[in-house]
């Protein structure tokens, strides 16, 4: 994978010290995004074979109603070309590197503005609603996308045992931090741990999926396991992965991607085609394992959410 470095930006680019320093953490690892959007996606030639095993199988699935019923990307692809910084910023490693990631024993922590303040294991947080198969689509900022059977249920019923306060208008979601057992989190391409946040009507929509497996299985480590959130309208790095606490805020958190290139990312993300990335346009995307372009849609073509953002310029509140 193509990694731009510091010493490639044109000084001309340089406006402030502060954007200069924001800029160079940012390009030390991400600027895959920009190389891997402006080479486009299906390089795998370049890489070594994918390690990609089977999971346990999740019985008793019910079928979504939000499902799509476009054809869904092959499971190899979806476990082998992923965005997890913490293991990697190649996409090709995390699948490798996160083999012996331990997703058990597994507790969230479930605090801020509520009126429960909780600790739970992640096979209860399971068990608390029928596992669902939601085909959702899934758009990456960079450009690609993917069509994954995703198993989970609406993230609300998590929200709803820990009774939010009024006060309450944001959720803010944490990923693991152990150094030790994810590589990626030893350099500091990054601010970690990795932190991702939605406003409160977002994160109770019934769209938001609160994600444990893929493809009738528990999901891959490279996937997220043990927990992920799983958002279809907003672009994939919303989607936090290995997330072990839910706060509860009142003022909107500062998300990972928008603290590291604030000029790049913002809090919501929305899948837009109309409001260009400032290194790309966001109007076409590219399916992973197909070839050429296809449009890309407003919300990712999920519209039941555009009444959230009405009355919001979306330009503004990228
Ligand atoms: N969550 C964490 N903790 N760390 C990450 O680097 N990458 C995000 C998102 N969640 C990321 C993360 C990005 S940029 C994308 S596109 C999706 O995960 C990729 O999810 P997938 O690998 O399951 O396709």
């Amino acid at each position: 994978m193509l990694i731009k470095k510091a010493a490639d930006i044109a000084s001309s680019e340089i406006t402030s010290k502060s954007l200069y320093l924001n800029r160079r953490k940012f390009l030390a690892g991400s600027a895959a995004l920009g190389a891997a959007a402006l080479a486009g996606v299906g390089v795998h030639s370049l890489a070594s074979p994918p390690l990609v095993e089977a999971n346990a199988k999740i019985d008793g699935l019910q079928k979504s109603p939000f499902s799509t019923t476009e054809n869904v990307t092959p499971f190899k692809d979806v476990a082998s070309y992923n965005n997890y910084y913490e293991f990697s910023t190649d996409k090709y490693e995390p699948a490798s590197l996160a083999r012996n990631f331990k997703t058990r024993p597994w507790t969230v922590k479930i605090d801020g503005l509520v009126k429960k303040k909780l600790e739970l294991d992640v096979d209860s947080i399971m068990k608390m609603a029928a596992p669902e198969e939601r085909i959702y689509r899934h758009r990456c900022v960079e450009g690609w996308s993917i069509v994954v059977p995703w198993v989970g249920f609406s993230l609300s019923e998590l929200i709803k045992r820990a009774e939010p306060l009024g006060k309450a208008k944001f959720v803010e979601f944490t990923t693991l931090y152990d150094p030790g057992q994810m590589p990626g989190q030893r350099r500091d391409v990054l601010r970690w741990p990795y932190v991702e946040g939605l406003r409160m009507d977002e994160a109770m929509h019934p769209l938001a999926l609160l994600c444990f497996g893929m493809y009738g299985e528990v999901l891959p480590n490279q996937n997220g396991a043990p927990l992920r959130i799983v958002l279809p309208w907003k672009y994939g790095f919303k989607s936090a992965k290995a997330i072990v606490r839910v706060r509860f805020v009142e003022n909107q958190p500062v998300n990972t991607w928008q603290q590291s290139a604030p000029q790049e990312y913002g809090f919501y993300s929305n899948v837009n085609p109309n409001v260009d990335h400032p290194r790309w346009s966001q109007a076409r995307e590219r399916r992973l394992g197909e070839f050429g372009k296809r449009p890309t849609l407003m919300f990712n073509g999920y519209d039941q959410v555009a009444g959230l953002y009405s009355g919001m310029d979306l330009r503004k509140n990228y």
